[in-house]
């Protein structure tokens, strides 16, 4: 009899479903005992080196560097290590913890795993487009795995960080603007690293950051200040931080921006109060890279002693690569301005993690060479990072249904990012081999075997301007100018078109020009890459754009000319494969952006759940919310993408008009897929308040369905709402429902939208 069923016998099914807690507590108390007891053997400098994260050189992912960190190691003067990774160079530097250091504490091991590690997934923000939450959940999962068998404990992902400014070159990183699918996003991938176990060989520790409102730097330049009111803060951008500190996230990044002049990592409102006393967050909060000496930079500290005081204070636990707490600490407290106690909670906080992944068990539990060569890139691992791609495409146009390309004639593939590999791993890909991507031009070519002639010009640089060039290159951008003039380059492009029965342009940016310090003010494809288009589009030859790029861009030119537009974002390590599968019809495209496109840069930032104004917009009426040049909607709206097939919405069905509290609405919608492919489409549902306590969004997303459906297929969905899920925050920020009427939206997009309404009684 085992264990469990003989315990079921014995205590029935009460103390069955009790049992978790029970053991949890016990686990629980042995764990505070373990950590306390080693906390009461712990000298002060002992400490202090716990609340120490170096970076080793084995990668760069910041402005400084210790070279003497295997000495701070020996010397305990550190509690973990980021940037290094592989189980040979993992457990050499275990290794030095565990056996020079007097208390043996092993070390956690961080890096920036955030979409793969070595098996590449598409950018965040592209597979957000995928709405599939459980994919991402997998896709963590395996990335998890992968970085576990490298020796990592610890991954500074997920990177949640709402945006609504596609200039921040960080977009690429998250999920876009929306709080609610963000935070379902967050939680996903939190469950998919961390998995049941902390101390499971096979997952990390996620750190969820940049806590907080970082994607909402001003005027879209990075690191810049955020200025934001507490509604705004509570109704759109800390949403995400929350589900991931819900879902039992083990980390926090504190960000780099300041928020209304207190910058994140010395905030105490945004560390403590609302982190530790409102959200009951349980893990450690670690500052980013060197942002503790960063203090004296944005003018609130005269040196680092006085930084590190203010952020240790504010709750900033470990210090990453500032070298602050490990100078100056031991002096505040020496001289009375910092608690010993305070910093035994810290410690304490660091230790629990390290328990909880089982690393004073076993500190090389998740090195595991043998691991390592069967789990990592392995064909299962693969095969789901092509379907995480194919999902996470959208197809912004078709016109007269150019799509799919039937693999026979003559096909031109054309442009800087056709027939490269480097590129389409995307930014902030650490680990990832770019030499294992496969490029558009090999997808296409596989695809279509010889059944299709496959021509291929490269019509351009990725720019032509030089200063761009030099600062790509400086961070591993790898960009070789082509030997060829940029006329020469569109000559030859142009001729390889003439010979084609439809083109493929391939453009974009390169990955370095998302990500971390990319911001950009002109969000068009680059010049250079514009005229080759417009010269190709000059043949009259059928021209499918595929693009390939970390942010929404601005496509109004292309939007106008080119039949059809397939945004790919930076697809990772089967990106060609993926797009290949598209073009060709093997897979139907499904994607719904995330982010809106904007029209033009002067629009941004322009999002779906806006509000409605005193004069809302309208062309034809002076005095209205509106530009005299543009329209105030963006080019490609939140929650759109096109498919192959055809979806046809019925009327919207309330199963009721009056919503009581505490009862639920069903709301019913039939969905057809009326065209001749089968398919899946992303079915969004809206809501709107339309009289409440403070002005509110014009529509808010409060649900989703992917839904499959085989050709002439129809099937009636339904949402359930409750007066939950009206709740606003109100004049006094109490977040409550009020009694109204209510608009309810259902969709393919944001824009174009079944409604209904009913009354909250
Ligand atoms: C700075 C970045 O802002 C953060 O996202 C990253 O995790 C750290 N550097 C470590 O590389």
């Amino acid at each position: 009899m085992t264990t469990p069923f003989r315990l079921f016998v014995l205590t029935g099914l009460l103390a069955m479903l009790m049992l978790p807690a029970f053991s949890q507590q016990r686990n629980d108390s042995a764990m505070y005992a373990f950590v306390n007891r080693l906390i009461g053997q712990m000298t002060l400098d002992e400490k202090i080196g716990q609340l120490n994260l170096l970076t080793s050189d084995m990668a760069v992912t910041g402005p400084t560097m210790r070279k003497a960190y295997l000495d701070d190691i020996k010397a305990g003067r550190c509690g973990g290590i980021f940037n290094a990774f592989g189980p040979d160079y993992v457990r050499k530097l275990q290794e030095i913890a565990v056996d020079s250091t007097r208390l043996h504490i092993p070390l956690l091991f961080g890096f920036d795993v955030i979409h793969g590690h070595k098996t590449i997934f598409p950018i965040p923000l592209g597979m957000a487009c995928s709405w599939d939450t459980t994919g991402i959940a997998h896709a963590a999962r395996i990335a998890a795995t992968e970085a576990a068998a490298d020796g990592l404990n610890w991954v500074f992902s997920p990177m949640v960080d709402l945006a609504r400014d596609p200039r921040w070159g960080r977009v690429a990183e998250g999920a876009g603007e929306d709080p609610y699918l963000g935070s379902l996003i967050a939680r996903a991938y939190v469950k998919g690293y961390q998995g049941h176990n902390l101390a499971d060989s096979t997952t990390v520790m996620a750190c969820v950051k940049h806590y907080a409102l970082y994607g909402a730097v001003e005027a879209g330049r990075e690191y810049n200040i955020v200025d934001m009111s507490r509604r705004r803060m509570f109704e759109d951008y800390l949403p995400p931080y929350k589900a991931a500190i819900d879902a039992g996230v083990g980390s926090v990044m504190s960000a780099f921006n300041e928020i209304n002049g207190i910058p994140a990592t010395a905030n105490h409102w945004l560390l403590t109060d609302l982190l530790r006393r409102q959200w009951h967050f349980q893990g450690f909060v670690v500052t980013d890279y060197d942002a503790i000496p960063e203090l004296i930079n944005h003018g609130i500290a005269a040196d680092t002693a006085e930084a590190s005081k203010w952020a240790f204070e504010a709750g900033a636990e470990m210090d990453m690569q500032g070298l602050a707490y490990i100078h100056h600490l031991k002096t505040l407290v020496e001289n009375g301005q910092i608690s010993e106690d305070a910093i035994d909670q810290a410690v304490r906080d660091i230790l629990i993690a390290k328990y909880r992944l089982g690393l004073f068990q076993d500190p090389y539990n998740r090195i595991n060479e043998a691991r390592a060569r069967r789990e990592i890139m392995s064909p299962d691992k693969l095969q789901f990072a092509r379907e995480m791609a194919r999902e996470s495409i959208v197809l912004l146009k078709n016109a007269h249904q150019l799509l799919p390309l039937k693999k026979s004639g003559t096909i031109a593939v054309i442009g800087p990012l056709a027939d490269d590999q480097r590129d389409m791993i995307g930014c902030w890909s650490g680990a990832g081999d770019w030499h294992q991507a496969v490029s558009i031009l090999q997808g296409i070519r596989e695809a279509a075997g010889n059944q299709a002639r496959i021509l291929y010009a490269r019509g351009a640089n990725i720019t032509d301007d030089t200063s761009l060039l030099r600062q790509l290159n400086a961070f591993g951008g790898d960009i070789q100018l082509a030997k060829e003039s940029p006329q020469q380059l569109i000559r030859q492009a142009v001729a390889v078109a003439r010979k084609a029965d439809v083109v493929v342009m391939c453009l974009g940016e390169s990955q370095g020009m998302s990500g971390e310090a990319a911001s950009r003010a002109d969000i068009h494809i680059p010049e250079n890459q514009r005229e080759l288009l417009k010269a190709v589009y000059a043949t009259g030859k059928p021209i499918v754009l595929v693009l390939s790029n970390g942010r929404p861009l601005v496509l109004k030119w292309e939007s106008e000319h080119i039949p059809a537009i397939l945004e790919t974002w930076f697809l990772g390590t089967e990106a060609g494969h993926a797009i290949a599968d598209v073009l060709f019809g093997d897979y139907n495209p499904s994607g719904k952006l995330t982010m809106s496109f904007p029209y033009a840069v002067g629009q941004i930032p322009v999002y779906y759940n806006h509000k409605n104004t005193g004069r809302p917009g309208n062309p034809d009426v002076k005095w209205t919310s509106k530009y005299l040049d543009i329209p105030n909607d963006p080019l490609y709206p939140f929650g759109y993408g096109l498919s192959y097939a055809h979806f046809t919405y019925g009327p919207l069905q309330l199963d009721k008009e009056v919503l009581m509290p505490g009862d639920q609405l069903h709301v019913r919608v039939t969905l057809t897929n009326d065209g001749d492919r089968d398919g899946t489409e992303i079915v969004q549902l809206y809501i709107r308040d339309r009289v409440a306590d403070v002005t509110q969004p014009v529509k808010v997303l409060k649900g989703f369905q992917r839904v499959f459906l085989k050709k002439g297929e129809s099937k009636t969905l339904e949402f359930t709402l409750s007066a939950d899920d009206l709740r606003i925050y109100d004049r006094h920020m109490h977040y409550r429902y009020e009694p109204g009427v209510f608009d309810v939206f259902v969709g393919g997009n944001s824009r174009d939208v079944q409604q209904a309404s009913f009354t909250l009684k």
